[in-house]
C-alpha cells in the first residue's frame, strides 16, 4: 500500500486541522492532505472538491492507492465553495492557489457565522496563499474573521505562509492588515528575519526599477516603496 507523503507546507496545514471534526479540502488536486488527515484518524469524515476533472481522478487514484476508507469522503467537482455549500464542518482548507483566488472564493460565496443555505458553516479555515498573501490576510481579518494560527514554512527554498482564521466573537474584532502579521510578529516564528528580509529585497527592487523609468508616476512609487523598505528595516530592527 502507497503512504501519502506530506512537504513541509502540507504538515503545516494538516496541524493546523481541528481533530474530530469533518474537513473540507477545497482545490484538493492530488488529495493528499486529506488523504492522510483520515489515514491518521484526525478527522472522521471528508470532503475533497477541485475545479477540474483531471486533478480528482489522481485524486481519487491517490485516495485508492493509500487505502482511505471510501465511507469516509466525498469527492465533488466544483467551483470555490460551490460544492460544500451546505455543509458543516470543522475546518475548510483552501490551500495552494493565488490569494487573489482565495479572496474571490469567499467573496462569491460570503460566509457565515450561523446556518445559511448555500454557505459552508465551518469553525475554521486554512489558507495557504501562493501569492497576495498580505491582501489575503488584510481581507479576511478586515471580515468577520481574527488569526488564530501563523506558520512560515520553505518549499523548494521559496517561504510559504500558512494561516488559520476564525470567525471572531461578538464585539472581538481583530484586523491585522499591516506590512508584516502582528500576529506573526508575536509568535516570533523561526524563519520570521528571512522573511522580512526578502520583503525589503522586493520592496527595493520594485523602488529601484521605478526609479530608472520614464513614467511621469515612477518617482512617487519608487518614494513609496523606499518607504516600505524603510518600514520593513524597522519592524526588523525590532524583533
Ligand atoms: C496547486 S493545486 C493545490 C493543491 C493542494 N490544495 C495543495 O495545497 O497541495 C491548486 C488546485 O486548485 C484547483 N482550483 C483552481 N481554481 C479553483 C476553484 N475556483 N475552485 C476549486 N478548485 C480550484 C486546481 O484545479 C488545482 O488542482
Amino acid at each position: 500500500m502507497d503512504k501519502p507523503v506530506l512537504s513541509e507546507r502540507m504538515q503545516a496545514i494538516e496541524d493546523m486541522v481541528m481533530p474530530g471534526l469533518p474537513v473540507a479540502d477545497v482545490g484538493t488536486d492530488h488529495g493528499i492532505i486529506p488523504a492522510d488527515i483520515l489515514l491518521k484518524g484526525i478527522c472522521p469524515y471528508a470532503v475533497l472538491t477541485d475545479i477540474n476533472s483531471g486533478p480528482l481522478e489522481k485524486c481519487r487514484e491517490n485516495l485508492k492507492a493509500f487505502g482511505v476508507d471510501p465511507s469516509r469522503f466525498s469527492i465533488l467537482q466544483g467551483d470555490g465553495f460551490d460544492p460544500i455549500g451546505d455543509g458543516v464542518f470543522g475546518t475548510v482548507i483552501t490551500a495552494g492557489m493565488g490569494g487573489e483566488l482565495i479572496i474571490s472564493i469567499f467573496e462569491e460565496t460570503g460566509w457565515s457565522t450561523e446556518r445559511k443555505e448555500g454557505v459552508p458553516l465551518a469553525r475554521r479555515f486554512v489558507v495557504q496563499p501562493r501569492t497576495h498573501a498580505d491582501d489575503l490576510r488584510a481581507y479576511l481579518t478586515g471580515a468577520e474573521f481574527r488569526l488564530c494560527d501563523y506558520k512560515l514554512v520553505k518549499e523548494r527554498g521559496r517561504i510559504c505562509e500558512v494561516f488559520a482564521v476564525e470567525p471572531c466573537g461578538a464585539g472581538e474584532l481583530r484586523s491585522d492588515c499591516g506590512l508584516v502579521s502582528e500576529f506573526l510578529l508575536a509568535k516570533n516564528d523561526p524563519l520570521i528575519t528571512e522573511f522580512i528580509d526578502g520583503k525589503i529585497k522586493k520592496a527595493q527592487h520594485i523602488a529601484e526599477n521605478a526609479s530608472g523609468s520614464d513614467r511621469p508616476d515612477a518617482r512617487y512609487a519608487a518614494d513609496i516603496w523606499n518607504s516600505v523598505a524603510h518600514q520593513l528595516e524597522e519592524i526588523r530592527k525590532n524583533i
